[in-house]
């Protein structure tokens, strides 16, 4: 990677502020339910208190729009990551001024403060500059270790690397060298999987991906807008009636470029989205007018396994249906489980495609699994991200 990271600076005894995405879920008591992006974080955490810097973690959790709002505190996140270093947690309970200024000079070597979201100050999304240095303020090294939050431009982000020197954490490094290297010199063939449900959220990764890879796969609810380009009947199955022009273009671009591109050739079709509702397997060119599809069938899990099994490099980003429910879970669980047992480089992009490794009980034989949801996607685009941009380059 052509940026600093932890490793190139010096650290014992300074005031390092870390950017972590600690957007993590929480239930309605407040407790984290799932914990991936805290674990994620722990080893450029642990790097820096063995150096003995001074810890000063910052974060966004959900969309608190610029205000105090006691549901988006951080305070559950501090207790869950204290039980995960086995060692305290401060939490700060303003994220700049008086109260984090003090909490940082009583902060000994080794040791560790959370500062409170940093989504409660409507400067954050702003990326304001007043709001930044007062960041930078606390500390003298900015580490940036939020990959899930690095495409947005916002204070904690971007701003900050402005005045504080930054590099990245071990999470950021990890998480650019696999998919960048997926991108730029990936091991042959590479396939490419992209779901989910719209066209639209995918156009960009499809369009990018189509001058890379050798096959590309296309499963979810926006394959039917594929379907529908190619001239079949999808029934009431959500079909994206103004994206059937783009779907023909990149199928074009596809066949120009030599990429071979698989679209399934049957379907779990259903007359509603209802785990309860009556539902059967039929060709592509069978779906019945009155109903929808809602996920793959064993044909084209066949299928797609069988261009995983070939593969050197999996990237897959989207589900191939609506794998919350169970009777349409089993061509996104026989993907998970075709990229498990493939021996390639196999690299899940976050999100949807993250909870079903997980689900299909196979998240521990993927080789990458991203803790970034749109920054993984937007990567994959092809786009610089503003928080990886700001860093110091090598
Ligand atoms: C995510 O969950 O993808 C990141 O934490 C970014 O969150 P945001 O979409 O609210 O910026």
């Amino acid at each position: 990677m052509h940026k600093k990271t932890v490793r190139d600076i010096e650290v014992g005894g300074k005031r390092v502020l870390v950017r972590v995405d600690f957007n993590v879920p929480l239930d309605k008591e407040g407790n984290v339910t799932d914990n991936t992006r805290i674990r994620a974080a722990l080893p450029t955490i642990r790097y820096l208190m063995d150096k003995g810097a001074k810890v000063i973690l910052a974060s966004h959790l959900g969309r608190p729009k610029g205000t105090f709002n006691e549901k988006y505190s951080l305070k559950p996140v501090a207790r869950r990551l204290e039980e995960l270093l086995g060692k305290k947690v401060a939490l700060a309970e303003e994220a700049v001024g008086e109260i984090p200024r003090r909490a940082v000079e009583q902060l000994g070597e080794g040791e560790v403060l959370l500062l409170e979201n940093v989504r409660f100050y409507p400067e954050e999304e702003k990326n304001d500059e007043k709001f930044a240095r007062a960041l930078a303020d606390l500390a003298d090294i900015f580490v940036n270790d939020a990959f899930g939050a690095a495409h947005r431009a916002h204070a904690s982000t971007e701003g900050v690397a402005r005045t504080i020197p930054g590099v990245a954490g071990f999470l950021m490094e990890k998480e650019i060298e696999m998919l960048g290297r997926a991108l730029t010199s990936p091991a042959r063939p590479f396939v490419a999987i992209i779901g989910g449900a719209k066209v639209s959220d995918k156009i960009g990764v499809i369009g990018n991906l189509l001058s890379k890879v050798d096959t590309l796969i296309i499963g979810g609810g926006m394959a039917n807008t594929f379907l529908s380009a190619r001239g079949y009947n999808m029934g009431k199955s959500l079909v994206e009636g103004d994206k059937t022009e783009l779907a023909r273009e990149l199928m074009e671009k596809a066949s120009q470029g030599g990429v071979e591109l698989l679209l399934p050739v049957d379907l779990v079709v259903s007359m509603a989205a209802d785990p309860g509702a009556e539902r059967k397997s039929v060709p592509v060119e069978e779906v019945p007018p009155d109903w929808m599809a809602l996920d793959i069938g064993p044909e084209s899990a066949r299928l797609f396994g069988e261009a995983v099994g070939k593969a050197k490099t999996v990237i897959w980003n989207g589900p191939m249906g609506v794998f919350e429910m169970e009777p349409f879970a089993a061509g996104t669980f026989s993907v998970a489980r075709a990229l498990a047992e493939s021996g390639a480089v196999t690299i899940v992009g976050g999100g949807d495609s993250a909870a079903a490794v997980e689900k299909a009980g196979v998240a521990g034989r993927i080789t990458h699994i991203s803790t970034g949801g749109g920054a993984s996607l937007e990567f994959l685009e092809g786009k610089v991200l503003p928080g990886v941009a700001a860093l110091s380059e090598k």
